[in-house]
């Protein structure tokens, strides 16, 4: 992100929506209480420090007991009621638990499960994407909530839905995936060659033979060109139905709105298209306190995608878990880890830290699950954590935001897209993208580099390196707006596991890469090979292990051989390569080297930072609107002591979960730790 950008993104800001001070929020149910206990409830929040509440996600059979019949009074109190107390508020569309007045009336409405059972009334999500009664029904309780909550001040984001994800293997998606695949491939003799279906036998004469790949319903397993499809398929399916109740909110209120995300990984949606036309962008992250980082790598993708401040809408603040307590991960067992996961939030751009959920439920699922009060109305242990917070917020609030995490000069490509080669394309058996790229991204973040994780759809002007590790499949467009960044003076780190798929998730058949890319590359991949513990890196240091795949190269043209393979049977043989294209280079990882040495080349790359820290320890710099310094926040996110060096040379020790922050008006500095 360059300056101009940043000046984008502090003043692309709805006004209705702009904080003075980010938020602290919660998740709040005020229909499973007595109502006489919801003014309480408000007021604690606002003792805590809590100054947002989102509602309603699940409230359904409340607003619409009985079809036609509708209920919002109690909504209204309780939104004036947090309002007049000072809270902002977030309404949520309900349609992530239809009432069973609906789920009886029309069945059609139900997923299907992969074992093909109809899923029936009693939990949530059970509606299938596709269903045209269920978007039908969606789309008129979000016009009636839009019309009903239109006026009501205090009100500053929608949410839709809560959380897209579920597969379904009904007829509707069957039909519908049939269009989708006609749609994209106009014959289904394109279809077939595309996949090289006469492979098996798997030929198809018309599109409406070709199955949803349920996995309980096939011999031996399912072309992986057809299950990537399906994902793909379902992701845009989600998107187009999110994107209609937008349509139709929009009709009633000029409020931003968005959706909460889940980690991308759990979900394998598309996020870039589902948020394609959503004002913002939020997730959930339910990381435990010994995986701080991961914070750090949600904010490093919300950030970028959409230039703009993003919410956490949902992080425990105690411990997480469907249905029970995950037994050792709590926040409230490592004293402050929860004040550290929300600056580090706050540190890399996000507006809000909303937690899930205010008071614990007193019935039905997810009792034990973290929250600020116990159901019977004290606080928890570790709630003073946020009461800390609140107040530091007091203090640097509107410092934050009026500045904004200084512009990364490395970008990582990142797209759960990837995941769906990877899961059902043989390659590299037990890899895994998301704890690979999250890997990636903590080699960057523990040698404090700042960094983007872009979407391939986002520009690459701005960044002086571009890393694209597991990126299995380039499209046309990327690949040409890859070549330009590098012919442009651009440093591109390609690999390792990149380039070997088309978008298909097919291999190439003319070179592993794809020949003309190769040509453009000034490489030949000769060899490919599953690593094992027989090859190790070898460069003029020493040696090194390597991971998952081992790609071998041959040099067409002028370049170097930065580190070779060691062992059989590509002993000596180029393991990593750099070329110069135009005014930039290209550096390719025919394999993952080990981290220390990830590092090290990922810090020759990156400009050195202004502040460096010991590993655990991330620093977040802070720039103004014109681009000149505002400071920084540094972040322990172990267990143990760290520290910062600043430019004078001074070190300044950081306690297990230590915060500094060191905050620079145009004029003046402050700083305040612990
Ligand atoms: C989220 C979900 C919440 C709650 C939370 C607790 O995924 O959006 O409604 O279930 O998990 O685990």
């Amino acid at each position: 992100m360059d300056i101009a950008s940043v000046a984008f993104f502090l003043c692309n800001h709805p006004r209705a929506m702009k904080p003075e001070k980010p938020y602290i929020g919660v998740a709040y149910y005020p229909e499973a209480w007595p109502e006489s206990e919801v003014a309480s409830d408000i007021a604690r929040m606002t003792d805590i420090g809590v100054n947002l509440v989102r509602m309603a996600e699940f409230a359904w059979s409340r607003m619409e007991p009985e079809e036609g019949t509708y209920d919002f009074a109690w909504l209204h109190r309780a939104v004036a009621s947090a309002v007049e107390a000072g809270l902002a508020a977030v309404l949520c569309t309900p349609t992530a638990t239809p009432p069973i007045w609906l789920s009886e009336r029309h069945p059609d409405i139900l997923r299907v499960n992969a074992l093909g059972l109809q899923v029936g009334h009693g939990g949530r999500r059970h509606y299938c994407p596709n269903s045209a009664a269920y978007r039908a029904y969606s789309r008129k309780i979000t016009a009636l909530m839009g019309q009903e909550f239109a006026e009501v001040s205090g009100v500053v984001t929608w949410q839709i839905d809560n959380e897209f994800f579920e597969d379904c293997y009904c007829d509707q998606c069957e039909a519908a995936f049939h269009v989708w695949l006609k749609a994209r491939f106009c014959t289904i003799e394109r279809l077939n060659q595309a996949w090289n279906t006469v492979l098996w036998s798997q030929a198809y004469q018309r599109f409406d033979q070709i199955p949803l790949p349920n996995p309980h319903r096939v011999g031996a397993s399912h072309h992986p060109s057809l299950v990537r499809a399906y994902r793909h398929f379902l992701s845009d399916s989600y998107a187009s139905y999110c994107a209609e109740q937008v349509t139709v909110l929009r009709q009633y209120t000029p409020l931003p709105i968005t959706t909460n995300a889940h980690w991308p990984v759990a979900h394998q949606l598309d996020y870039e298209a589902l948020f394609k036309d959503l004002d913002f962008v939020s997730t959930d992250s339910y990381a435990d306190p010994t995986a701080l980082t991961r914070y750090a790598f949600e904010s490093d993708w919300m950030r970028p995608l959409k230039n703009k401040p993003f919410w956490f809408m949902e992080t425990a603040s105690t411990c997480s878990g469907g249905t029970a307590a995950w037994a050792g991960n709590s926040f409230a067992h490592y004293p402050g880890s929860l004040r550290a996961k929300m600056w580090l939030m706050y540190s890399l751009g996000a507006e809000s830290v909303c937690f899930w959920l205010w008071r614990g439920h007193w019935a039905g699922q997810e009792m034990e699950h973290g929250s600020l009060i116990y159901p019977w109305g004290e606080e928890r242990i570790n709630t003073g954590e946020v009461r800390e917070v609140a107040t530091e917020l007091a203090q640097h609030g509107s410092w934050l935001m009026s500045t904004f995490p200084k512009p990364a000069d490395v970008a990582v490509h990142y797209t759960v897209s990837m995941q769906w080669i990877f899961d059902n394309g043989s390659i590299a058996g037990g890899f895994r993208y998301d704890p690979a790229i999250t890997q990636f991204h903590q080699v960057l973040a523990e040698n404090g580099i700042a960094r983007d994780m872009i979407s391939p759809g986002h520009s690459v002007e701005e960044y002086k390196v571009v890393c694209s590790p597991f990126l299995a499949a380039l499209d046309c467009s990327l690949i040409a707006r890859m070549q330009q960044f590098v012919e442009n003076g651009g440093i591109w780190v390609l690999g390792p596991l990149s380039a070997c798929r088309t978008p298909e998730g097919t291999a190439h058949q003319d070179a592993a890469y794809g020949a003309e890319f190769e040509e453009w590359l000034g490489i030949h991949v000769r060899h490919r090979l599953l690593a094992s513990d027989k090859q190790r890196l070898t460069d003029k240091l020493g040696e090194y292990p390597c991971g998952w795949w081992c790609d071998t190269y041959e040099l067409r043209g002028e370049g170097e051989v930065v580190a070779r393979y060691a062992g059989a049977p590509i002993d000596g043989l180029p393991a990593i390569v750099e070329r110069r294209i135009g005014r930039g280079r290209v550096i390719l990882l025919g394999t993952l080297p080990a981290d220390e040495w990830l590092g090290q080349l990922l810090r020759s790359l990156a400009s050195t930072p202004e502040v460096t820290a010991t590993p655990g320890v991330i620093v977040t710099s802070r720039v103004h609107p014109d681009g000149t310094g505002a400071g920084w926040i540094a972040v322990n996110t172990s267990n143990v002591d760290g520290s910062v060096r600043s430019v004078d040379g001074s070190d300044i020790t950081l306690p297990p979960f230590g915060v500094l922050i060191s905050s620079k008006g145009k004029d003046q500095a402050g700083r305040s730790s612990g």
